[in-house]
């Protein structure tokens, strides 16, 4: 894996983040709540705050991320209560159907093109033939006046995140979002538009099992 992008910015990225994300991590529960006995992995985990309020809820938590920064901070929000694990989403270190419940936010949308497809496809191979896939990512379309603001914050993060990254953010809006890359034997079954229209919570079922 290459430097760490987060390295500079983990410690900060909850206190500058959390308050526009904590709402859309509530609609995700929301949307497919935790049960006890639920396996979950989260891809792209960042600081393990989605992950937490799953293991709070007392399902066996996963994460995988390939920053060592904010595995640092999800280390120190979560300790031994989940599994945390230093590596690439384009190839993942779990069996075929691992998981219940497998979640990604805001993460699909900063990875290069040319990888997205594998990292989907490694997605739905980790999740169970009757588990769940719940992606909370941002979406083209129109805006309403909050998501117009939402959108600022948004393109300005998104040029201080780097050249790279604003690059990868504009080609996944450009392309449609989730709905149009979706590799074959997945469908969205439930979608929800949050944050005045900037992103969707999308549930995602196997159709080939
Ligand atoms: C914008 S952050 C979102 C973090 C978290 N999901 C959240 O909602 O706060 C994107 C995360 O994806 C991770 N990431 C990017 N590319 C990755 C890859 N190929 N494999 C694993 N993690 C990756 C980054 O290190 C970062 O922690």
């Amino acid at each position: 894996m290459s430097t760490d992008a987060y390295a500079r910015i983990a410690r900060y990225y909850d206190r500058l983040l959390e308050p526009m994300n904590a709402p859309l991590r509530a609609a995700g529960l929301k949307m497919y709540p935790p049960t006890p006995a639920m396996t979950v992995l989260d891809v792209g985990c960042g600081t393990g705050a989605h992950l937490e309020a799953y293991v709070d809820a007392g399902a066996a938590g996963t994460g995988i991320d390939a920053s060592p920064a904010m595995l640092g901070q999800a280390r120190a929000r979560l300790g031994d209560r989940a599994e945390l694990i230093h590596g690439d989403a384009t190839d993942m270190p779990f069996d075929d159907g691992s998981f219940d419940l497998i979640f990604t936010s805001l993460f699909l949308h900063e990875l290069e093109p040319e990888i997205r497809d594998s990292v989907l496809g490694e997605i739905v191979r980790v999740v169970h033939a009757d588990g769940r896939i719940l992606v909370i990512d941002y979406r083209s379309g129109s805006l309403r006046l909050k998501g117009k603001v939402w959108r600022t914050v948004a393109t300005v993060a998104e040029r201080i995140a780097g050249a790279d990254h604003y690059r990868n953010w504009r080609t996944f809006l450009r392309s449609g979002g989730v709905e149009a890359m979706l590799p074959s034997g997945a469908a969205i079954t439930k979608s929800r538009i949050v944050a005045g229209g900037n992103l969707v919570i999308s549930l995602i079922e196997k159709t080939d099992t």
